[in-house]
């Protein structure tokens, strides 16, 4: 299986960032341990801060991949345009979290993503891509 683990804006800062929300790991380091945990699995990973660049990966991965794990950040509780994208591609998306937006403030309570996902899973700290992956097995 090909997948694609997508992270959107601030979570380069993962680690330094709220540690209490979101665990003082960085993702680098987590990457490195969920590739030899799914050693069976070709996984690669990639990060941007910017809207149009995570909306350009989608086009690139979205009809050669086996699935891709999207977690949007702030984005998904903003962006219509990576929630068509997600609708016009092949490649069937599930949407993490590392929190649970749903206990957050109500602005995260929105998401442009969901809709269009295969499914959605959130509040398992970094566990919660691990159970991504294992979704797609
Ligand atoms: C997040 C939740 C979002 O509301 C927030 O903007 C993030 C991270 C999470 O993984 O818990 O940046 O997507």
């Amino acid at each position: 299986k090909k997948l694609i683990i997508i992270n959107g804006p601030n979570l380069n800062l993962l680690g330094k960032r709220e540690p209490d929300i979101y665990g003082s790991s960085t993702f680098e380091d987590f990457f490195k341990e969920l590739k030899n945990q799914f050693d069976s699995v070709s996984l690669d990973y990639f990060q941007s801060n910017v809207e149009g660049e995570i909306i350009n990966k989608l086009h690139e991965t979205g009809f050669s991949y086996d699935g891709i794990i999207l977690n949007a950040a702030a984005y998904t509780h903003t962006s219509v345009g990576i929630g068509d994208a997600v609708k016009a591609i092949e490649a069937p998306v599930v949407e993490v979290h590392i929190s649970n937006t749903f206990s957050r403030e109500e602005f995260r309570h929105q998401s442009y993503i969901s809709t269009n996902a295969k499914g959605v899973i959130l509040g398992f700290g970094l566990q919660s891509y691990a159970l991504a992956i294992q979704s797609f097995l």
